[in-house]
C-alpha cells in the first residue's frame, strides 16, 4: 500500500483549551450563580444568554413572549447563542429551553466548547425556585408540576452535555470547584470520520464512552428505540453501563438479546434468534441494533441488522482489542455455515463505532494478545505504525491505557483508509484485500483447529503473519530480515508465532492448501496471497507456486 495512504493527516479532535463553557439546565438549577464563580475561577468574561438576547432586542424576555410568541423568542435566542459560540471563550449561561431547542443545540455542539448539564433532583430544584412563583414559567402554577413535567422532556436532552454534574445542596463554591475540575479534566474522545458519503460515520475512541452512549448516539440515529445484542459474558460485564447511558439520553431500549460466547454464536441458529426476538418488538426502520461485544457479537448483530427490513441503523459498541481495531469499522457482517466461515453475510455499514477504550480492563490476557495481531498486521500495511508496534507492544499487552488507545486509533485509521478507498472490494490488485494480510494461512490454520476456542482467530492470524513474511522472503519480494522480525514481535507480545508454538496440533500441508484453494478469498480456485516488500508496502499476489507454499509448511513441522 502506498505511504501516503497512511500518512494523512490526523482528523483527530484536538482539545484547545481554555474553550468556551457552555451551562445547561432546568430553572434553579445554577446556572448564574455558578457561572459568574466559574468565570471567575477561570479568568474569562460570564455571560448570560437571557441578558444578551435582552440587549439584542431592547425588551425584556417576558415582553418578546407576550408579544412575538414563544417560537419568535426561540429564533431570536438562537441567533444570539450562535453569534456568541463564534467569540472567545466565556462562560455562558443559557436558558432552560435553549439547548432543548434542536437549532440552538446543534450550533452549541458545533462549536468548539464543552457543555456542562448541572444536574439537580426535583428537592433540590424545589427548594432553590422557592420564592421565584412571580416567575412568568410559575405563575399560577404548581412549581413542582411545572418542573418535573419540563424535567420529564428535558432532562434526556440535558443529558447530551459533554459532562454532567450532579449538584446537591452545598455551598455554590465547592460546587462551582467540581464543574472547574470537570471542566479541566475533560478529554473528549477521540473522533475518527470514515467518509462514506451517504455511509460516512464517527468512529470514538476513548474511555467511559458507554456510560455516555446516548449522548454520544443522539445525533446519529434517526430514532430512540434499540435493540441491544451481546453475548452473555460481555452483557454480565458491561450491558448495566450501557443501559443506563443509552437511558440517560431518552433511549428506549426494545429488547436486549444476548447469544452464547465464543465463534459458535455466528451460527445460523442465533442469527435465527436473533431475529426472531427483535422482530416481535415489532421494529420499525428507524429502531437500531446496538452490537456490546467482540467480533462475533458485531458480524452476528450486524448481520441481523443489514437483513431485518431490509436494513436497520446499527451500532457496534466493540468490547476486545480484535473488534476496536479491526472487525467494527468498515460493515463487514456475517455467520458462519457448514461451508465455512462468513461465507453468509452483507456489506452494512455500522452510523457509530463507540469504542469504549475501559471495556479492554476486563479482556482475559489471551483475548488482548489475540486482537494484537490484527494491530500487528495493520502495522505491516501502515509502515510507521509497524516501528511504533515493535517499541510499545508489549506495554500495550501489559495494559498500558496510553498505548491501547494509540493502537486503537492508529489500527482505525488504516483501516478507516483502506475501506473508504475500496468499500466493497472490488479493487483488482491491492485495496481492502490487503487487510487480509496474515489471512490466508490463518483461516486455513483457523479452520482445521475447528473453532473450538483451541486457536483464536488472532492468534491464527499471528501464525499467519510469520508465514506471510517467509513466503515474501522466500519470493525475494523483502529483505531477509523481516520473517525474524515479524517473529520476534508476535513473541514479544506473547503471541504463539509459528506452527510449532501450538504444542499438541499436527497439520497436514495439503489439506491447508486445499482450504487456502477454497477459501472465499482465492480467485478461481487459485491460491492468493497478501505479501510485502516492508512494513507500509503490501500487495496482493495470485499465481504463487504452490510447491514454494508447500515446502515452507512442510519446513514449519506440517506433515504431507
Ligand atoms: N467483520 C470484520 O471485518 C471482521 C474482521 C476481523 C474479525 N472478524 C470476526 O471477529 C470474530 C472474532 O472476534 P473476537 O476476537 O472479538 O471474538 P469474540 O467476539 O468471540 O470475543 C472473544 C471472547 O471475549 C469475551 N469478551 C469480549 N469482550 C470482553 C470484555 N470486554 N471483557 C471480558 N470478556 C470479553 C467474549 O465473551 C468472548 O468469549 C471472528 O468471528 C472473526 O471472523 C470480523
Amino acid at each position: 500500500m502506498s505511504r501516503n495512504l497512511a500518512q494523512q493527516e490526523s482528523p483527530l479532535h484536538e482539545i484547545s483549551v481554555p474553550r468556551t463553557i457552555v451551562l445547561v439546565g432546568m430553572p434553579g438549577a445554577g446556572k448564574t450563580s455558578i457561572g459568574k464563580r466559574l468565570a471567575a475561577r477561570l479568568r474569562v468574561p460570564f455571560l448570560d444568554a437571557d441578558s444578551e438576547i435582552e440587549a439584542a432586542a431592547g425588551i425584556p424576555i417576558t415582553e418578546i413572549f407576550s408579544r412575538y410568541g414563544e417560537a419568535h423568542f426561540r429564533d431570536g435566542e438562537r441567533r444570539v447563542i450562535t453569534r456568541l459560540m463564534g467569540q472567545g471563550p466565556m462562560v455562558l449561561a443559557t436558558g432552560g429551553g435553549a439547548f432543548a431547542d434542536a437549532g440552538t443545540r446543534a450550533a452549541i455542539k458545533a462549536a468548539p466548547v464543552t457543555t456542562v448539564w448541572l444536574r439537580c433532583s426535583m428537592p433540590v430544584l424545589l427548594r432553590r425556585v422557592a420564592g421565584r412563583e412571580h416567575r412568568p414559567l410559575f405563575l399560577n402554577n404548581d412549581p413542582a408540576e411545572v418542573l418535573s413535567r419540563l424535567a420529564q422532556a428535558r432532562h434526556p436532552i440535558f443529558a447530551e452535555a459533554d459532562i454532567v454534574i450532579d449538584c446537591v445542596d452545598e455551598q455554590p463554591e465547592t460546587t462551582t470547584r467540581r464543574v472547574e475540575l470537570a471542566v479541566l479534566n475533560h478529554r473528549p474522545p477521540a473522533r475518527l470520520p470514515v467518509p462514506l458519503g451517504r455511509r460516512g460515520y464517527d468512529v470514538l475512541v476513548g474511555p467511559g464512552l458507554l456510560g455516555r452512549a446516548g449522548a454520544h448516539l443522539a445525533d446519529a440515529l434517526p430514532g430512540r428505540r434499540v435493540a441491544i445484542v451481546s453475548d452473555e459474558a460481555v452483557a454480565a460485564l458491561h450491558l448495566p453501563t450501557l443501559r443506563a447511558g443509552l437511558e440517560e439520553a431518552g433511549f428506549a431500549i426494545a429488547l436486549e438479546c444476548l447469544v452464547p460466547p465464543g465463534e459458535g454464536a455466528k451460527s445460523m441458529a442465533q442469527y435465527q434468534r436473533v431475529v426472531e426476538a427483535i422482530l416481535a418488538a415489532r421494529p420499525d426502520r428507524r429502531m437500531a441494533v446496538v452490537a456490546l461485544g467482540g467480533g462475533v457479537v458485531g458480524d452476528l448483530a450486524g448481520f441481523a441488522a443489514a437483513t431485518i427490513l431490509r436494513g436497520l441503523p446499527f451500532v457496534q459498541c466493540p468490547t476486545t482489542l480484535l473488534a476496536q481495531v479491526d472487525s467494527s469499522v468498515g460493515g463487514k457482517t456475517g455467520i458462519n455455515t457448514a461451508q465455512g466461515k462468513n461465507l453468509l453475510g452483507a456489506f452494512h455499514q455500522p452510523r457509530a463505532v463507540l469504542a469504549d477504550t475501559a471495556t479492554l480492563a476486563t479482556l482475559p490476557p489471551r483475548e488482548l494478545r489475540a486482537g494484537w495481531a490484527e494491530v500487528a498486521k495493520h502495522g505491516l500495511l501502515q509502515g510507521a505504525l509497524w516501528e511504533w508496534c515493535e517499541v510499545h507492544g508489549p506495554a500495550a499487552i501489559a495494559g498500558d491505557p496510553a498505548a491501547l488507545t494509540h493502537a486503537v486509533l492508529e489500527s482505525c485509521k488504516l483501516k478507516s483508509s483502506v475501506v473508504v478507498a475500496d468499500e466493497f472490494e472490488e479493487a483488482p490488485d491491492g485495496g481492502r484485500a490487503l487487510l487480509n494480510l496474515g489471512h490466508t494461512f490463518g483461516h486455513a490454520l483457523e479452520a482445521e483447529c475447528g473453532y473450538d476456542g483451541t486457536l483464536l482467530h488472532g492468534e491464527a492470524v499471528g501464525i499467519g503473519l510469520g508465514l506471510a513474511a517467509m513466503l515474501s522472503a522466500r519470493l525475494g519480494q523483502c529483505s531477509q530480515e523481516w520473517p525474524g522480525r515479524v517473529l520476534s514481535h508476535l513473541e514479544s507480545v506473547g503471541l504463539p508465532a509459528r506452527i510449532p508454538d501450538l504444542t499438541g496440533k499436527t497439520f497436514s500441508a495439503a489439506t491447508l492448501i486445499a482450504r487456502m484453494r477454497a477459501d472465499k478469498k482465492a480467485r478461481d480456485g487459485a491460491l492468493r496471497f497478501v505479501l510485502f516488500r516492508q512494513a507500509g508496502a503490501a500487495h496482493t499476489a495470485d499465481g504463487v507456486p504452490e510447491a514454494l507454499v508447500e515446502t515452507l509448511l512442510r519446513e514449519e513441522g506440517c506433515t504431507p
